[in-house]
């Protein structure tokens, strides 16, 4: 029996509407949870909106709403959001919610009749804008950190929760489990806070300053709210206590936030949970911030990124692909909308859109899209090595994945990818279908392809639920089979001869730079600026002699950070020294489709003499290769 999986947002405050930092950390979710799914666990996911407290108050008044129909309009936008961008959960918790108010309830009179929670008079630096007191030593120049505003001084008689008391425990625990916050840095930066002597954590107020909150169970006229309300979520949503959910799936939860929450979900929720006598959490994953235009997001810069505006123009699953591919789990990641372009146009329509449609046109023509035999020849090295390939590559996949180390999961499909095209280029099922006494070795190599697809196809699942149902229909898929798992994916020859493949469609269209018009409000999109170069006739055109030419090999040029050294058939056979390798590494490139301009004077880099010049989009430190999109005789000119 395979151990569950239970996976877990923050639950978002509703004074703002959902923005690109929610919508990544739950996509990050969804994820790992179809990752699960995949692998053959019983999964439970969970969302939702916090919906007490000042902020929400306040929004509520600017809107002339009550709070309680503000958070119902609020929070479904969050709920309304959710499966535009293919995300599953199995439970959105509110925390107006009644049975989670009186889980709340329950826990804070456990915890009361411990003598872990004591009233006592406070007088503190306040943050409105944070719904909290602040310590000397917290203030940046007597500031809040985060929203740069003095605070208030106030005096008030409060419950405090004694997290004192618990601070050694936690420091031995962590230190006994290493995986308990990661990425490390996370850990770390929690075991500092250890370090100082940490205060007790004032959980209520009065009511005379705040209604909209939980009462408390043991006084009237307080209510508490924040961090003692919101985490509790976790355990609420599954029926803590005696629910079935929270039987199974409790000790195998996993939390994700980003860094900013950091120290409620890394000291004081297991404290709270070591008070109330509820094991532990299994893991607190945590992720950097998405910043635009090199800072943070924020309502007063107008920066904040809608994912509604951007999934209507690039569609739900090229935007979920971008956000796993770019940001490192853990790091912060500056999103900018021509980058997003730059790598749907390039990993999803050429790379992976391009693959697909190559291969189903050659089902389609070479046997009249009816699925061949896998068996029909004996298994040549080459075949042998795509399948040592194809298994390498989940491996790769699976490591990634384990580690929430996202992008290296889909590094390791991408070199996939790369593979089967080369494997294409390799074999050349065009010229194994000009002749009858090869036929049997073309169906071979198709099935290979076919195969390589449907792994591919699966292993994406999780991150392009959609797309990847989509490829699976046209591979002859069985519908029912919605997704494969991965022990399908690891057994060779699923894929059955004699299914008829449906008309092959584009997977993921270019964006093209009319598009960007539709770009998001607020931030313009950016336009490429062309330098001006001087008008030249077509006849000076005509002397460039510019050809399409296919990699031999590639190594890098040593001693050089930019160089990498080809050896390209062009019609004939060259050397060519090209300035590209902080955008490709040598072994993307062999068996690839060039364009070179082969009659521009030869000239030394390095030592190395190069014979031409291959063409490449190039945009600062990155650049594209220009290709054709499909094979060509190296050689063919362009024109
Ligand atoms: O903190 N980059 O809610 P919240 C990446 N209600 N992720 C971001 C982000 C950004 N720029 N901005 C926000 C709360 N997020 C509490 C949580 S949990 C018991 C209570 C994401 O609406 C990220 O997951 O401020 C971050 O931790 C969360 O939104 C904060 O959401």
């Amino acid at each position: 029996m395979k151990e569950p999986f239970y996976v877990t947002t923050p639950i978002y405050y509703v004074n703002a509407r959902p923005h690109l930092g929610h919508a990544y950390t739950t996509i990050v979710a969804d994820v790992a949870n179809r990752y699960h799914q995949i692998c053959g666990q019983e999964t439970y996911f969970l969302t939702g909106t916090d919906e007490h407290g000042d902020k929400v108050v306040r929004a509520a008044r600017e809107e002339g709403l009550s709070p309680m129909v503000y958070v119902d309009q609020v929070s479904k936008l969050f709920r309304d959001l959710w499966p535009k961008i293919h995300i599953k959960y199995d439970y959105f918790i509110r925390t107006t919610n009644p049975d989670h108010i009186s889980i709340v309830r329950d826990l804070l009179q456990k915890i009361y009749d411990a003598g872990d929670i004591y009233f006592s008079e406070y007088e503190g630096a306040y943050c409105f804008g944070c719904e909290r007191f602040y310590t000397e030593r917290e203030l940046v120049n007597g500031r809040c950190p985060d929203h740069k505003t003095v605070p208030e001084v106030i005096k008030e008689s409060n419950y405090f929760f004694r997290m004192s008391r618990y601070q050694d425990w936690l420091i031995e625990y962590i230190n006994t489990h290493p995986d308990f916050i990661t990425p490390d840095r996370y850990r770390n930066e929690v075991l500092a806070f250890l370090r100082e002597p940490l205060d007790d954590l004032c959980i209520s107020r009065p009511k005379s300053r705040l209604k909209w909150g939980i009462t408390l169970p043991f006084d009237e006229q307080y209510v508490t709210y924040v961090w003692f309300d919101a985490l509790v979520n976790y355990v609420s949503a599954l029926g803590y206590p005696d629910d079935k959910r929270f039987k199974t799936f409790w000790p195998v939860a996993h939390h994700i936030v980003a860094k900013d929450i950091l120290k409620p979900h890394g000291i004081y929720w297991p404290i709270i949970l070591k008070a109330a006598g509820i094991p532990l959490y299994r893991r607190l994953h945590v992720h950097g911030y998405w910043n635009v235009d090199q800072g943070k997001m924020s309502k007063s810069l107008g920066n904040v990124v809608d994912p509604l505006d951007l999934i209507d123009v690039y569609g739900a699953d090229a935007f979920r692909y971008f956000l796993m591919r770019e940001m490192v789990f853990g790091l912060d990641a500056s999103f900018n909308e021509k980058s997003m372009i730059q790598r749907i146009n390039s990993d999803l329509a050429n790379d992976l859109g391009n693959l697909f449609s190559r291969s189903l046109t050659m089902v389609h023509k070479y046997f009249d899209g009816i699925v061949p035999q896998g068996d029909a020849a004996p298994e040549s090295s080459l075949d042998r090595d795509m399948k040592l390939y194809v298994m390498k590559a989940i491996g790769d996949y699976q490591k990634g994945m384990e580690s929430f180390a996202f992008h290296k999961a889909l590094v390791a499909i991408w070199q996939l990818v790369n593979y089967i095209n080369r494997y294409i280029d390799i074999t050349a099922p065009w010229e194994l279908a000009k002749k009858k006494s090869q036929h049997k070795q073309l169906q071979m190599v198709l099935y290979n392809i076919l195969e390589g697809l449907r792994v591919i196809a699966g292993l994406l699942y999780p991150f392009m639920p959609e797309r990847c149902l989509v490829m699976q229909r046209h591979l002859g898929m069985p519908s029912a089979a919605h997704f494969q798992k991965l022990e399908d994916l690891r057994t060779w020859g699923k894929t059955i001869p004699g299914t008829k493949l449906p008309k092959t469609i584009t997977l993921f269209p270019r964006i093209e730079k009319d598009n960007l018009k539709l770009s998001r409000r607020g931030v313009p999109a950016t336009e490429p600026s062309f330098e001006a170069k001087p008008e030249i006739s077509v006849e000076t055109f005509q002397q460039i002699d510019i050809r399409v030419a296919r990699v031999l090999h590639a190594e890098h040029v040593r001693g050089s950070k930019d160089l990498i050294k080809l050896k390209v058939d062009a019609g004939d056979v060259r050397t060519i020294v090209a300035g590209i390798a902080k955008s490709y590494e040598p072994e993307d490139l062999t068996g690839k489709q060039v364009i070179l301009v082969a009659n521009l004077k030869p000239a030394k880099l390095m030592g190395i003499l190069s014979q031409g010049m291959i063409l490449v989009a190039a945009d600062g430190d990155t650049c594209r290769l220009l290709t054709v999109d499909s094979p060509c005789e190296p050689g063919t000119a362009v024109m």
